[in-house]
């Protein structure tokens, strides 16, 4: 791709259009240099031949649209079919065309001598200019010229991108930004051939919720003859010009209940027309929909080793049927249902069958030479562990490799496999049908992810095919278009712009203010992040901490603040904008808040009827009003814009039984406290922080007998991140109480002293901090009095122990420190970072569960080396503890790294060393071996790497009391590290790990 760089620049924005990782070249305002689309009232003319593309001249009727749609000026719109006096003299044109299929543009470019040659034979290329004297009678025209039929399509959407109409104007009802005033630059915009040359969409798991909405809106309740599908190519065709706006060119339909040849016998005609490359998914060879097709037309079992014969006609039909048109053929088979053929099948019958499938598309093909038909395999599972084996794949076959269906590849082309000529590609999920657990419903996958995993796929030569599974498309827009902007051009993204995708993203969706549109990112950023550290209907109500950590605390806050911000712009956004930033923005903010608070309270709920509080009965009325929320704000999806988009929101999502969607949504198991009677234990409950238990009376988590326990015992240091501790005090039954709380340490402080306790009021959360440490020397203890009054009632009295340890880390050290028996550390927050040959650990901005990650960069430098302990690219920390496990001189490290594959292969399995002080450093191959084509163990389950998005990595060193330097070394690259933690006796189970320590 010699071209690419050459268009590589990110553009800066001119006159305000807006357009993403696009060359700049419109504005609204005139200046010497700009040619005048619509001026003073006059729009140019816009002419196109009659022998181009079809797909070409429908886009450029699209284009004149668009115009009229920015200007409310209506192009003159010309399909030229003779060349003489073709264009009206002394007028000012857009000429469209493709190279070599347009008389039009070829006579242009012959007379004017005019250089093609940045784009002529590459991919999708285009360039735009204004030329001189282009034909006869024309002293100047806007020339737009693609090197073939998508590069033309190309040129002429993303000109309208930037005049003002989003690729979703339809598809997110996006409103188009009016001006009266439309230039192009004289100088044009260009791109040469982009990055992927195959950048396509999966409308995969497209049941309940796009189905359900096609067939209402595409086919008046009944589907296609054979399958009942509502899938036809008035739905098609609109899909299709919403994936050109957005510079896709390739397509798997839906496939779980239709046939896209068979549903509209126009769908593979019409997707040809409008330039869109069709695919099949991995598990349907030569393009039949399978196993819909197959169970209709098909006889006997699909089984090649029995039913040879039947099987080979089938998919002659397939080969036929698409001779026409623009394809890759998936080859290769799997068993029924997409699950592994028979057990008995061997890499013998593989071969045979890819070997009769080259031969029937070669023949039907009139003898075409097979490696000029695209084909492309899927190393998918059993598949991949066939190709590992030994399984021999034709050169020619674009090899198709998978991620693990959570958005981490598995692998990607070796040195040895990168020189293949049909080269290599990727098949990416944002959407799920399957184990562990679906996930369909809103957006769960960072984009910082998708940079990480796709740029690496850069890295490696996987470019030839990009195919991401969208389920049913929304409410993933965004996301999708940043998957295949990226395919389009990657050498203009890094990590440290990558949230100006977003931003400029909502500056042209929503026609926001630059300050609200960087707001705009970070709560994209942010919802992603919250749904990404573990998918929403794997949510349950202890997902995150109830007791340790305030982690569901202030996963609630966060919850809370993101929801605010958002709905501040949503409050401000005209009314026309507001059905677009619904669904974009809001929708998937609010929904996925309500999800996740609903959870909590739940688990809040069960917690706190378990501690005898009746104010578990306001959890509980909370998540059943959280519950009717959630199905309010489908509903709302639903009647938008007079029920536009019914049935888009119709996927359940609430309470899973097994891996597969429920049937219904079902509200989290809530239980009710007793309100009306007192407990046995007395009127008031109180209950220290981090305390599954709760005082007075009987509780098993009180003490590990269950009866009699002790009174409560809390500790605390100066360095505890959240520089106070809490209790709280809670109504037991129906009686109303005061109380109050007293200590006999002058250095203790409370937030409050007295309250009063009723059914109104049920709770009262009580903070506890240390005002003057200079009091404290050593490790105090004092005793804290909680004193019950209630009518009627003898004085109930619970006293806690308290104990202050005053830490001191000594003078003159400078880093992390020891808090409430750990330290943790954000791994950007380096002391120090050293890089060898070119290499060091850069931050990904945004990636990972809680701040970001790092990572060793370039990945390629010095062709992907390694390093060993010791020697490569390496960060510091600098720690102090007081504390070692059980005193007896030992700490233990989790480094919690992103769920990466061994994606270089067995023979390179990701890597990362870790050293504390002078110790031998140790090398971490964190993901254990497995199978060919199996994930291993750990990866799996509800808490496996996969399901949590992250590796925790336990080590183990000797570090006395005092201060230490922790060190990170390159091994191997594209690792991500993202938290440390540093256990030194006093690390309580969470989600996420301890929140990051305190430094001085
Ligand atoms: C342009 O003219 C040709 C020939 O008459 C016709 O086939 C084609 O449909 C026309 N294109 C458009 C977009 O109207």
């Amino acid at each position: 791709m010699p071209s690419l760089q050459a268009f590589a620049g990110f553009a800066a924005l001119i006159g305000g259009a807006h357009a993403i990782g696009q060359m700049s070249c419109v504005s609204f305002e005139s200046s010497s240099s700009a040619f005048p689309v619509v001026s003073s009232g006059q729009a140019a003319p816009v002419y196109f031949s009659s022998d181009d593309w079809l797909g070409v001249q429908l886009a450029a009727t699209n284009f004149a649209t668009d115009i009229e749609r920015v200007t409310g000026q209506k192009p003159a719109l010309h399909n030229v079919t003779s060349l003489t006096s073709a264009v009206q003299s002394g007028s000012k044109p857009i000429i469209i065309g493709t190279l070599g299929q347009s008389p039009l543009i070829d006579q242009i470019v012959n007379s004017t001598n005019l250089d093609v040659s940045s784009i002529d034979g590459q991919w999708e290329a285009f360039m735009t200019q204004v030329v001189a004297n282009p034909l006869p009678g024309v002293d100047s025209a806007y020339v737009m010229i693609g090197a073939d039929k998508r590069g033309t399509i190309y040129a002429l959407y993303d000109h309208s991108e930037q005049f003002g109409v989003s690729p979703w104007y339809w598809w997110a009802d996006v409103p188009t930004k009016q001006h009266s005033e439309l230039f192009v630059a004289a100088t044009g915009c260009a791109h040469g051939s982009p990055t992927v040359k195959y950048r396509g969409i999966f409308l995969n798991d497209e049941q309940p919720a796009l189905q359900n909405w096609a067939m209402e809106k595409f086919s008046n309740g009944t589907g296609a003859y054979y399958t009942g599908s509502p899938f036809n190519s008035e739905f098609y065709t609109t899909l299709f010009e919403l994936m050109l706006r957005f510079k896709a060119n390739y397509l798997w339909p839906a496939m779980w209940s239709s046939a896209f040849a068979v549903d509209d016998p126009l769908n593979q005609h019409y997707a040809d027309m409008y330039g869109i490359v069709m695919g099949t998914s991995h598990e349907e060879p030569i393009m039949r929909s399978t196993p819909v097709e197959w169970d209709i037309f098909g006889s006997g079992p699909w089984d090649y080793s029995v039913n040879r014969q039947n099987i080979y006609d089938f998919w002659v039909v397939g080969a036929e049927r698409g001779k026409p048109y623009e394809n890759i053929y998936s080859v290769g088979m799997r068993g029924a249902g997409d699950l592994p053929m028979s057990p008995t099948t061997n890499v013998a019958l593989l071969q045979q069958v890819i070997g009769d499938q080259r031969q029937l598309l070669s023949d039907v093909n009139n003898g075409t030479n097979i490696t000029t038909i695209p084909q492309m395999w899927c190393l998918y599972q059993e598949v991949l562990a066939y190709y590992e084996e030994g399984l021999q794949v034709p050169d020619d076959v674009t090899l198709l490799w998978a991620d693990d269906l959570f958005g981490n590849i598995e692998r990607f082309p070796l040195y040895n496999e990168r020189n293949r000529s049909g080269g290599a590609g990727v098949y990416y999920h944002y959407d799920l049908v399957g184990a562990m657990r679906d996930y369909k419903w809103i957006t769960s996958s960072q984009m910082t992810k998708t940079f990480d995993q796709m740029s690496l796929a850069v890295d490696r030569d996987a470019v030839r095919i990009w195919i991401l599974n969208v389920g049913d498309l929304k409410p993933y827009e965004m996301q999708t278009e940043f998957f295949i902007t990226y395919g389009w051009n990657s050498s203009i993204w890094t990590p440290d712009n990558l949230n100006t995708f977003v931003s400029t993203w909502a500056q042209r969706e929503f026609a926001l203010s630059e300050s609200d549109s960087g707001t705009i990112a970070d709560i994209i950023a942010n919802v992603s992040r919250y749904n990404s550290r573990r998918k929403p209907e794997m949510l349950n109500g202890t997902t995150y901490s109830l007791t340790n950590y305030r982690e569901a605390e202030i996963m609630l806050e966060e919850w809370n603040t993101v929801l605010e911000s958002s709905t501040a712009i949503y409050n401000t956004v005209s009314l026309a904008m507001k059905p677009a930033f619904f669904q974009l923005v809001q929708h998937p903010v609010e929904a996925s808040h309500t999800v996740a608070t609903m959870w909590i309270y739940a688990g809040i709920n069960n917690l706190y009827a378990s501690q005898a509080r009746v104010s578990a009965n306001d959890y509980a009325t909370q998540v059943q009003s959280l519950f009717q929320k959630d199905y309010d704000l489908e509903l709302e999806y639903h009647t938008i814009l007079d029920g536009k988009w019914d049935h888009m929101m119709d996927q359940t999502h609430i309470m899973y039984y097994y891996w597969q969607q429920p049937m219904q949504d079902t509200m989290p198991f809530v239980t009710w406290v007793q309100s009306r009677k007192s407990s046995i234990a007395g009127v008031m409950r109180i209950v220290p922080e981090k305390s599954l238990g709760a005082w007075p009376g009987d509780n098993m988590n009180d003490c590990a007998q269950g009866y009699s326990c002790p009174n409560p015992t809390m500790t605390f240091d100066p360095y505890v991140p959240f520089q106070n501790s809490y209790v709280d005090v809670g109504a037991g039954g129906p009686i109303p109480f005061d109380f109050t709380v007293t200590s006999n340490a002058s250095w203790l402080e409370f937030s409050v002293t007295a309250g009063s306790i009723s059914l109104l009021a049920p709770e009262q959360r009580v903070y506890i901090s240390v005002n003057d440490w200079s009091q404290v020397t050593g490790a105090e203890t004092a005793v804290i009095n909680f004193n019950a009054t209630a009518q009627g009632q003898p004085l109930l009295n619970v006293p806690i122990t308290f104990i202050a340890n005053h830490t001191v880390p000594s003078e003159g050290f400078s880093g992390f420190v020891e808090g409430d028996g750990v330290i943790s550390i954000e791994a950007a927050h380096t002391t120090s970072n050293t890089s060898v040959a070119g290499i060091s650990w850069i931050e990904l901005p945004g990636y990972g569960r809680t701040l970001s990650g790092i990572t060793p960069w370039p990945r390629m430098a010095d062709n992907g080396t390694n390093f060993t302990a010791g020697a490569g690219p390496h960060v510091e920390y600098d720690f102090y503890n007081f504390n070692t496990i059980g005193q007896a001189g030992n700490i233990t490290i989790t480094t919690y790294v992103a769920p990466s594959l061994n994606a270089n292969g067995d023979d390179r399995p990701i890597a990362f060393a870790i050293q504390v002080d002078s110790e031998t450093p140790q090398t971490e191959y964190f993901i254990p071996p497995a199978a060919p084509g199996e994930l291993p163990d750990a990866w799996n389950g509800m808490d496996g790497f996969a399901a949590t998005n992250i590796v925790p990595v336990v080590t183990n060193f000797t570090a006395y009391p005092g201060a230490h330097i922790l060190k990170i070394w390159m091994v191997e690259p594209a690792v991500i590290v993202e938290k440390i933690v540093i256990d030194t006796g006093g690390l309580v189970p969470s989600y996420l790990g301890p929140p990051e320590s305190m430094t001085v």
